[in-house]
């Protein structure tokens, strides 16, 4: 029977994962991990491991007794919160990875999921339609460290055979929790100030396009690619994927079409400089000719979803 532990699962993206599985495989197969706990009373119905990801010996004990089949490791420190904590942003996201990969290593799991980002991509790269093999330059630790990353799971596959399957998210943007310490996440914030009826301070310039995705997307993504018969997994640095694209600028005016007074005052700090490096949009070809990749929100459709899903 298979199990799954989500490590990182108080985060952003690991409250979704974790409901995402619960639906699908059932309440029982699904375990979460964290250094916290979730506020999140759907994710409170599963089983709950305290666990430090960069304590070895603990992440070892944990996938030594609990027989998982599947594990994803969502743990990082994201883009602008490690530029203010560059060791540290090296340390967690490196160190907490080899602990899960020299597990998978040893044989105390069958797959192993890896988050990457569009933050592998630096100024070099083509702005638009991004390639997969593009030129990676990027020029924050949680870049390097995602880039570093990349390179890992693809020597552990190829010299140890372990099966670590990875993605390069877009911008993540889900109602459940508010995200931290990213560059994308203004975009999450915006969505709350509208509703509060309050204006909006965006910290990127007006027309700052960037890759972004509904969690809805990430999460089928995310299971879909888990599921994909191992033939068709022929990227194993970390696939491309493609969601919507749009600009503070854009997202304002698509708010306006539910909320009119929503308002956007720009005042551009540290972290357009980040995004300026990243792509305006992704080429995500060979995920789907690999395992059949579409997503399915255009930025109307995710305005919509979101501001539905607030209000309720
Ligand atoms: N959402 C991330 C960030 O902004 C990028 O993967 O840091």
């Amino acid at each position: 029977m298979e199990r799954h532990l989500v490590i990182g699962a108080s985060g952003q993206l690991g409250i979704e994962l974790i409901i995402g599985m619960q639906a699908k495989y059932g309440v029982n197969a699904v375990v979460s991990s964290d250094i916290r706990t979730s506020e999140d009373a759907d994710v409170n119905r599963g089983e709950f491991i305290l666990l430090d990801a960069t304590d070895q010996k603990a992440v070892r004990k944990v996938l030594t007794d609990g027989g998982f089949t599947h594990v994803y490791h969502l743990v990082a420190m994201l883009s602008a919160k490690g530029e203010d904590n560059p060791l540290e942003g090296w340390e967690l996201n490196m160190k907490s990875l080899f602990n899960v990969l020299e597990c998978a290593k040893e044989g105390l799991v069958e797959k192993v999921f890896w988050p990457s980002s569009i933050a592998v991509f630096g100024p070099n790269a083509h702005k638009q339609a991004t390639a997969q093999d593009t030129c990676c330059d990027p020029t924050t630790v949680y870049g390097v460290s995602k880039v570093a990353g990349e390179l890992w799971c693809k020597y552990y596959f190829e010299h140890y055979g372990v099966d670590v399957r990875s993605l390069r998210y877009p911008g993540l943007i889900g109602h459940r929790s508010l995200p931290g310490g990213g560059t994308t996440d203004y975009a999450v914030e915006a969505f709350h100030r509208a509703l509060e009826g309050k204006e909006f301070e965006c910290y990127l310039d007006e027309n700052e396009a960037l890759p972004m995705m509904h969690m809805d997307d990430a999460i089928r993504a995310t299971l879909e690619l888990m599921e994909a018969p191992i033939d068709c997994v022929r990227v194993r640095t970390s696939y491309n994927l493609s969601g919507c694209s749009f600009s503070p600028f854009e997202l304002n005016n698509e708010i306006k079409k539910t909320i009119p007074e929503f308002k956007t005052v720009y005042s551009p700090d540290i972290r357009q400089q980040i995004a300026s490096s990243w792509p305006d949009s992704i080429d995500d070809t060979d995920a789907r000719a690999d395992w059949g990749w579409k997503a399915v929100y255009d930025v109307e459709g995710l305005v919509k979803a979101m501001l539905d899903a607030l209000k309720r």
